[in-house]
């Protein structure tokens, strides 16, 4: 009796703890909330796309089979920040049947910072998509914002842009078909991390940003959210070709320790140029998001996350990372295998995240900039 008495105190205990716990988290999904973003506008690349590419087939989807045309089985880091500023999930700007109330997702799968100016002349192969890079995206958004303001100067178009978030995360296909090809193109010339260091890889994207996002202030927005780059020698793209390098150093969560270090040289470059931008535009708030850092504290203490497998992609078949190079046997392509349980692992495919790992990077990253973003409970800035 008094055993018993004493467990169902526990249980009572317990789930009243798990009720706390469910409540804050429920109540967490809407911290950016307190902003009053009015409207989100993205840019990026796979990783931010909600279906502007839309050639990825099942098992793409797979958790969420709602949204289609994301590189996941189900939702993006971008649709998780929608969601916690109480927004709808963001359209992509090509779909046609699009209001575009509440912004717009200019996301577009496999392209880059660089053009192919840069990219001929420094010998590096891009792939076989079409010449369409960030500034691209910029100008696709300079079409759009005629739409909705027909005079910028005016008051109304103002205070639209001030109240929107423009979120900004791309870079690492630059850094894919610089260095590390996956092995799928086969590439003679990819270039080693000394090489790129030469070409002064790092500071022309980081230039390109900054350019971009100059391009966007000077439309009249102030309110900007760039994200860095998480650490990719953790990812089976970077992992399976150097598996083959007798001499490749890895670190403690078995990722490539050069590739990781090279990453963050580019996070802390952008960090340097964001806070320069920031320092001449003192009415904009600009915000860099960790993405490096959440990604460490998920690998960390990944259990406590539910995740199993740091490195294997779920989707995908070949070797201990399930990934080859081999370009029929990407994810997606007939008779792929992929895992019955996605929120295990950290990768979807050879490259990019399923959506617990989303949801998860995302929450992080919701904590460390809700502060900067200087949101208060009146909603205003
Ligand atoms: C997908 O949409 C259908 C119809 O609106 C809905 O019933 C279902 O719950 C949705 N599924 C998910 C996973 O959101
Ligand atoms: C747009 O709406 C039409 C008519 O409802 C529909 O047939 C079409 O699939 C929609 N297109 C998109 C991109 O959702
Ligand atoms: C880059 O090189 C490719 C292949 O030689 C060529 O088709 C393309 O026009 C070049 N682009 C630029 C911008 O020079
Ligand atoms: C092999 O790994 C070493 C150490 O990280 C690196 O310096 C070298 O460039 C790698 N070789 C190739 C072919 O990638
Ligand atoms: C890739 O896989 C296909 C289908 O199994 C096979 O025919 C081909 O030889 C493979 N290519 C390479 C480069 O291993
Ligand atoms: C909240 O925002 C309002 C309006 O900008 C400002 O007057 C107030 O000082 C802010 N409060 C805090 C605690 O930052």
């Amino acid at each position: 009796m008094a055993t018993t008495t004493l467990i169902s105190s526990h249980v009572l205990i317990i789930s009243s703890l798990f009720f706390l716990i469910s409540f804050l988290q429920l109540n967490g999904a809407h911290e950016l909330k307190v902003c009053g973003f009015q409207a989100i506008y993205a840019f990026g690349d796979s990783l931010t796309d909600t279906g502007n590419a839309m050639f990825l087939t099942y098992p793409y989807g797979m958790t969420n089979p709602n949204q289609t045309g994301r590189a996941s089985d189900g939702l993006l880091i971008v649709d998780y920040i929608a969601q916690s500023a109480g927004l709808p999930l963001l359209n992509p700007s090509g779909d046609k049947n699009a209001t575009f109330q509440s912004g717009a997702d200019f996301a577009y799968s496999g392209i880059t910072v660089l053009n192919d100016k840069f990219h001929n002349k420094s010998n590096i192969f891009r792939g076989y998509v079409p010449d369409f890079n960030l500034q691209s995206e910029i100008k696709a958004f300079k079409t759009h914002l005629k739409s909705f303001c027909k005079n910028p100067k005016t008051l109304e178009c103002k205070k639209k842009m001030e109240s929107s978030l423009f979120f900004l995360w791309m870079g690492i296909n630059d850094y894919n078909y610089a260095i590390a090809d996956g092995g799928i193109e086969a590439i003679p010339y990819l270039k080693t991390i000394e090489q790129a260091k030469k070409l002064k890889l790092v500071p022309t994207v980081v230039k390109h940003i900054i350019r971009a996002l100059k391009k966007l202030m000077s439309y009249g927005a102030t309110q900007v959210l760039v994200l860095g780059l998480p650490p990719y020698g953790c990812s089976p793209y970077f992992l399976t070709p150097q598996s083959k390098n007798s001499s490749a150093v890895y670190d403690e969560h078995q990722c490539l320790k050069d590739y990781n270090d090279y990453l963050m040289y580019h996070n802390i470059y952008l960090q340097e140029a964001l806070g320069s931008l920031q320092n001449e535009n003192p009415n904009a708030n600009i915000v860099y998001g960790d993405t490096y850092k959440a990604m460490r504290t998920i690998l960390a203490e990944h259990t406590k996350y539910g995740i199993e497998m740091l490195s294997q992609a779920c989707c995908g078949v070949g070797g201990k990372y399930h990934f080859t190079g081999n370009i029929t046997k990407l994810c997606g392509r007939p008779d792929v295998p992929f895992c019955s349980d996605p929120s295990k692992h950290i990768f979807f495919d050879h490259l990019h995240f399923t959506q617990n790992m989303n949801e998860k990077m995302a929450g992080l990253l919701i904590q460390d900039i809700l502060p900067k973003l200087k949101c208060n409970a009146t909603g205003k800035r």
